[in-house]
């Protein structure tokens, strides 16, 4: 084999490896979240732009009422866009149908809140997961449900610890870093807790409706 031949085909993979890590698996542009309680408009996202890797797991923080969960719902597709862009995987959420949505939402997005029980639904493996991880520790599982389907490549957590003590939290974090770590599920957690962003690859700050910076955890 010549020496062209042995450089040329490893240099070929690197350029194709480059593109695809690069690809994000979340993306927003310029989002704008607007809510209207009667006449006033409330702008809980004011052109957010974020983009997520695929296989990060990002921890995202900022003071009550600044658009954490504003921001969660839209990129997960269970509330509409008002301005700009939310890709998921390259689909741009904002030119589905209300129909195409949901399909994809089913198929790519699981979601962890800290009350909600929106979908009973768990699969075989997401039931043995969590069962391991309460078995034996007075875990309440009414306290937190984990909806997915499918394994899905994201999970979105809105305050997942919120309301638990500091023991239940380390379990629920472990297990989120194990789906991260184990299974490569891409997650996006939402949390007030400090030491819960040791568990995550990255911190993100919003303030006001907009990320303000992004530091990484290491
Ligand atoms: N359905 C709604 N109708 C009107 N305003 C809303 C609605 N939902 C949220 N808001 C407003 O949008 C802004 C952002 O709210 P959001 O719930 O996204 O904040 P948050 O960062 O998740 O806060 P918290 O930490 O308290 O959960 C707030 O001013 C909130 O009052
Ligand atoms: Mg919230």
């Amino acid at each position: 084999m010549g020496i062209a031949a042995t450089i040329q085909e490893p240099a070929e993979g690197l350029i194709f490896q480059g593109k695809k890590s690069v690809e994000p698996i979340l993306r927003t542009e310029n989002l704008w979240k607007l809510y209207h309680a009667g006449k006033v408009e409330v702008p809980a996202l004011r052109g957010v732009n974020f983009e997520v890797q695929p296989g990060e797991s990002v921890a995202v923080m900022g003071p009550s009422g600044c658009g954490k969960s504003s921001l969660l719902y839209v990129i997960g597709g269970l509330a509409q866009a008002s301005r700009g862009k939310v890709l998921v995987d390259g689909n741009d959420l904002t030119e589905l149908s209300d129909a195409a949505r949901t399909k994809l939402r089913r198929h790519k997005i699981g979601f962890v809140f800290q009350r909600f029980n929106l979908l009973p639904t768990l699969t075989a493996k997401g039931n043995i997961a969590i069962a391991q991880f309460i078995h034996g520790d007075g875990f309440d599982p009414h306290r937190f449900d984990v909806v997915t389907l499918n394994e899905p490549k994201i999970l979105l957590a809105d305050e997942p610890t919120g309301n638990l003590d500091s023991k239940n939290s380390e379990i629920v974090l472990q297990m989120l870093r194990q789906l991260n770590k184990d299974l490569g599920q891409t997650i996006v957690m939402i949390t007030h807790n400090p030491e819960a962003t040791t568990y995550f690859d990255r911190v993100v700050h919003m303030r006001d409706g907009v990320i303000v910076d992004g530091v990484s955890a290491d």
